[in-house]
């Protein structure tokens, strides 16, 4: 049972700005698939850490954090032990925070047992991160791993938040170091994935990609 629920998994793994939550949403509605955001996930960790003054180095206590905390992970809503902390996971303290906490092991093993529950108990979904198609889900049904150029990246993200382009590039490129040197699952392509560049591409040709690869692979 568990083990098809697995099965019945879209990842979508790639950088910051690769254009994954806009691709992954848009293709989970139109499959009609539940939507799980991993990224928000370590973010609201990292949120309720600073919140409660947290040492951040401290990997013990905030595995502890990670591993008692009440997280609920939706569509537009991410509530941690009660605080609704939409709005400030995406704030530039929990961005410049994230990846020291998404480094921790301890938080990553928690994460990745409530991200394989949520896949059970819901009987698959789409889901985003770093680490999906490598590390959390290896039986997914579809692996997508996206790309695009740092500059369409960086740009991305000011249309998206606004703020100045050379900083953004500079902080994205900072973030992608850390994700993918970690020494647990870090930022990389499984070799069983579909590689995307969606630089030069609209939305509805990525999507509409990707949901036919994941027709043919449902067959
Ligand atoms: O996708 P995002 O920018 O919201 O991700 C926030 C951070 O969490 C980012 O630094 C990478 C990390 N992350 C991770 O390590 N593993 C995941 N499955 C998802 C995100």
């Amino acid at each position: 049972m568990v083990v098809d629920a697995h099965r019945r998994v879209i990842a979508i793994d790639g950088p910051a700005g690769a254009g994954k939550s806009t691709i992954a949403k848009a293709l989970s509605a139109r499959l009609h698939m539940k939507y799980l955001d991993t990224g928000a996930m370590y973010r609201a960790v990292t949120f309720e850490a600073m919140l409660h003054e947290l040492d951040l180095s401290d990997q013990d206590v905030v595995t502890k954090l990670a591993q008692e905390c009440d997280l609920h992970v939706g569509i537009d809503r991410v509530i941690i032990n009660g605080h609704d902390a939409t709005a400030a996971i995406r704030g530039p303290e929990v961005t410049g925070n994230v990846s020291k906490v998404a480094a921790n092991s301890g938080v990553r093993t928690e994460m990745r047992i409530r991200q394989q529950e949520w896949a059970s108990a819901h009987g698959g979904g789409v889901i985003e991160g770093r680490d999906i198609a490598t590390v959390v889900f290896p039986n997914a049904v579809l692996k997508v791993f996206l790309t695009a150029s740092p500059a369409v990246r960086a740009q991305r993200r000011v249309d998206q938040d606004g703020g100045d382009v050379a900083q953004i590039a500079a902080a994205i490129a900072e973030r992608d170091l850390l994700d993918s040197t970690r020494a647990d699952s870090p930022l990389a392509s499984s070799s069983d994935s579909v590689v995307v560049d969606t630089s030069d591409r609209a939305i509805d040709d990525v999507v509409d990609e990707i949901e036919q690869l994941f027709v043919e692979r449902s067959k």
